[in-house]
């Protein structure tokens, strides 16, 4: 009797491992791509860890004014927004300012390894200090999502791209999990005194209306799917994953070369962490 229970058991894990093994060769349907990396190319550090650390707060007694700006929005699935006057004209100079003399090249990942590419990327950036003006953008980012819960943003960089400068096609998912994971990204243009430099989403469509023509290219362009203009102190908000955790393939997207002049961009990532709390 003992014996014959044993082997039921045993059969029973053995048949789970089975098919465990079988879903991730299968490339673990149903997950990100992310989760599947996030689980075979991390060292000891969770991947989590470093991430909180670069999650930012508002000071307590932030007091931010009233800021109006206009919102088009361009698709709800993937939700995707045009911001035209995110930045005021003021807030834009301030962030210029305060990255002066704090660029330096910009990194991509490979394989958890970070390490300069100019064929994927080609930029500087510069970590900006969290001054009042700093803190109610990162608050307006939070007020626009409609304050997320355990939701946050990362500590924001500037990125300046000059003459050839350009970011190659790429998802913002990068080690995502049922837990954690960027949720959304605002790619806010700071400066925009150049040519080039937009935004491409190749696998979203251009939408009929002419109305758009004045954020996104209209002419007969070369350039797969939709392509946002950079205009000063506006920004384009997209959500990276579906209700249900996995990312939209509709959001790979692309820092088109800027074929003259320079462009000045500010990403702000919210990031999604079951169960963290902010300790201040
Ligand atoms: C980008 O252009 C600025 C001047 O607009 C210059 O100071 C800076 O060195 C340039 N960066 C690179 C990497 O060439």
């Amino acid at each position: 009797m003992a014996d014959h229970q044993g082997i039921r058991w045993r059969t029973f894990l053995e048949v789970g491992i089975i098919s465990a093994v079988i879903y991730f060769l299968l490339g673990a349907p149903g997950l990100p791509a992310g989760i599947i990396s996030e689980v075979s190319t991390q060292g000891e550090v969770p991947v989590a860890k470093a991430k909180v650390e670069s999650l930012v707060y508002p000071q307590s007694n932030l007091r931010c004014s009233k800021h109006k700006f206009d919102v088009h929005v361009f698709s709800t699935a993937p939700l995707i927004i045009y911001i035209d006057g995110f930045l005021s004209e003021e807030e834009a100079e301030h962030l210029v300012r305060i990255s002066q003399n704090k660029w330096q090249v910009s990194t991509v990942f490979n394989e958890g390894v970070e390490t300069t590419d100019e064929a994927v990327r080609k930029s500087e950036k510069a970590l900006i200090e969290r001054d009042e003006t700093v803190q109610c953008i990162e608050q307006r980012a939070l007020d626009i999502q409609g304050w997320p819960q355990e939701t946050f943003i990362e500590r924001l960089w500037t990125q300046r791209y000059n003459e050839t400068g350009h970011y190659a096609h790429h998802y913002d998912w990068a080690t995502a999990s049922r837990t954690s994971r960027r949720v959304s990204t605002f790619m806010v243009y700071v400066s925009a005194e150049c040519a080039g430099g937009g935004t491409n989403f190749p696998r979203i469509q251009t939408p009929q209306s002419e109305h758009w023509c004045e954020f996104i290219e209209c002419g007969d362009s070369s350039e797969p799917g939709v392509t946002f203009k950079p205009r000063k102190g506006a920004a384009v908000f997209w959500t990276n994953f579906d209700q249900d955790g996995r990312g939209y393939k509709e959001t790979i997207h692309a820092g088109m070369p800027v074929t003259s002049g320079t462009k000045i961009g500010l990403n702000i990532w919210s990031w999604y962490q079951a169960g963290h709390r902010i300790d201040a």
